[in-house]
């Protein structure tokens, strides 16, 4: 098995950067740890692609809203490890929250157009932590390549703009989401369901299908086919929508009615089970 470097400092990170081979091409998987088969595939897609895979592994607090999960955020750092290890990622950066922010840090990254609606509604800050974060990182690894999972779109959608806007030379990848058996798109939080509200997550995926399906029988008017994913979970009770909306994949506008050809959209949503906010979506066309 490839040995696994573990760096904690940026110290450390930029020594092992600079110690590769002139021509290595690099690829970086950015984490926030509780890894799931969904951040192994991205690894193993950048290991596919790449010479040296970097993954990191940073719980970031400026993505988190005061009353938003950063404390109980699952932290399993050592399964984390063995996990990386097993699918030969070459080296893993496990920064601390110190090493990461000085005390009197005070410059964002600040998206503004994609990062509006949908997560930036309900998550105010949220993607301004992302890119600022996701920004430092890439300063860090100097990456050719990063790969993030399309099960956050958004996120992919705001990145591709402040890459392409800040003219920062990384190639993202939007890796497939990956789902469970029964259609769960796999997430670090779904460990806090119940075994109950795990039985009921599924709906959210199934309310995807059901736009899916009105699209596909012909309907072409965005609020009809919303209305067919929220009638579907509505009917459940159990889950409180906060959004559920046809958007365009990378600008996440969104119109009244579906223009023929051009564009690919998808269906979004995000709803909490109980306490547990859970996001999906999928391509429409
Ligand atoms: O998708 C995530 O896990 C995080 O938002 C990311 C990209 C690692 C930034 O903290």
């Amino acid at each position: 098995m490839t040995p696994m470097t573990v760096l904690r400092t940026r110290a450390q990170l930029r020594e092992f950067r600079a110690s590769l081979p002139p021509h290595s091409r690099v690829g970086f998987v950015p984490t926030m740890g509780a890894l799931h088969e969904g951040h192994l595939s991205l690894a193993r897609q950048s290991l596919r692609d790449c010479d040296v895979t970097i993954v990191s592994i940073f719980v970031n607090p400026t993505q988190f809203a005061p009353h938003e999960d950063l404390s109980k955020y699952p932290r399993p750092l050592e399964r984390d490890l063995e996990l990386l290890k097993s699918a030969g990622v070459h080296a893993v950066f496990v920064p601390s929250v110190e090493e990461m922010y000085p005390k009197d840090a005070s410059t964002f990254v600040v998206e503004e157009q994609v990062s509006g609606p949908l997560c930036g509604e309900f998550r105010p800050g949220h993607f301004r932590g992302v890119a600022t974060v996701v920004t430092k990182l890439f300063n860090l690894v100097q990456p050719h390549r990063a790969y993030f999972g399309q099960k956050d779109a958004q996120q992919c959608a705001v990145l591709e703009r402040v890459v392409r806007d800040l003219e920062i030379p990384v190639q993202l990848i939007r890796g497939e989401t990956v789902r469970e058996n029964d259609g769960l798109a796999m997430s670090s939080r779904n460990v806090y369901l119940s075994s109950e509200e795990r039985k009921k997550a599924v709906k959210i995926s199934e309310s995807l299908s059901r736009v899916i399906d009105a699209y596909r029988l012909g309907e072409r008017r965005v609020a009809e086919l919303e209305k067919a994913g929220r009638d579907y979970l509505e009917a459940d009770g159990s889950f409180r929508i906060q959004y559920l909306e046809v958007r365009d994949l990378e600008t996440l506008q969104r119109a009244e009615m579906i223009p023929s050809g051009g564009a690919k959209l998808i269906v979004a949503i995000a709803a909490y089970l109980g306490t547990t906010r859970l996001i999906d979506n999928a391509v429409l066309n």
